[in-house]
């Protein structure tokens, strides 16, 4: 059973879903089942992908990650995301942009931030 904001990925097409009303029993795409995406909160390798949070005026700053990561038409961020108690808010990035997005949320509301890397999958930090 899918669960509300629960993240899933075809294998084969490589489509990102996203699960805003819960109910499916099973995700399919190209005839296979979708994996369930599972956000990584801790970087290894050189490359960070872990969102760092900053205030920004009356919102924050999100950055991915503590050293900029890369926004290359072949590797890059494709979405922030802050999730609230209710509110999704996404921030859709293209290749040449910096790798980070300014979102009018109290620091305080924030329950967690997750992005997504075309190749190297979903990452987060709980607040
Ligand atoms: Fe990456």
């Amino acid at each position: 059973m899918t669960k509300l904001r629960e993240m899933y990925k075809c294998s084969v097409c490589g489509n990102v879903i996203e699960v805003v009303h819960q109910g499916a029993s099973a995700l399919v795409c190209c005839n296979t089942p979708m994996e369930k995406l599972e956000a990584k909160a801790e970087d290894t390798g050189r490359e960070k992908h872990v969102p760092v949070l900053e205030a920004s005026g009356d919102g924050i700053l999100v950055k991915v990650g503590s050293v900029e990561h890369p926004m290359e038409e072949k590797h890059s961020i494709r979405f922030i995301e802050v999730l609230t108690k209710d509110q999704v808010i996404r921030a859709e990035l293209v290749p040449g942009q910096k790798p980070a997005a300014e979102f009018s949320v109290k620091p305080e509301e924030v329950l967690e931030v997750r992005e997504y890397c075309n190749l190297h999958g979903l990452w987060k930090i709980n607040k």
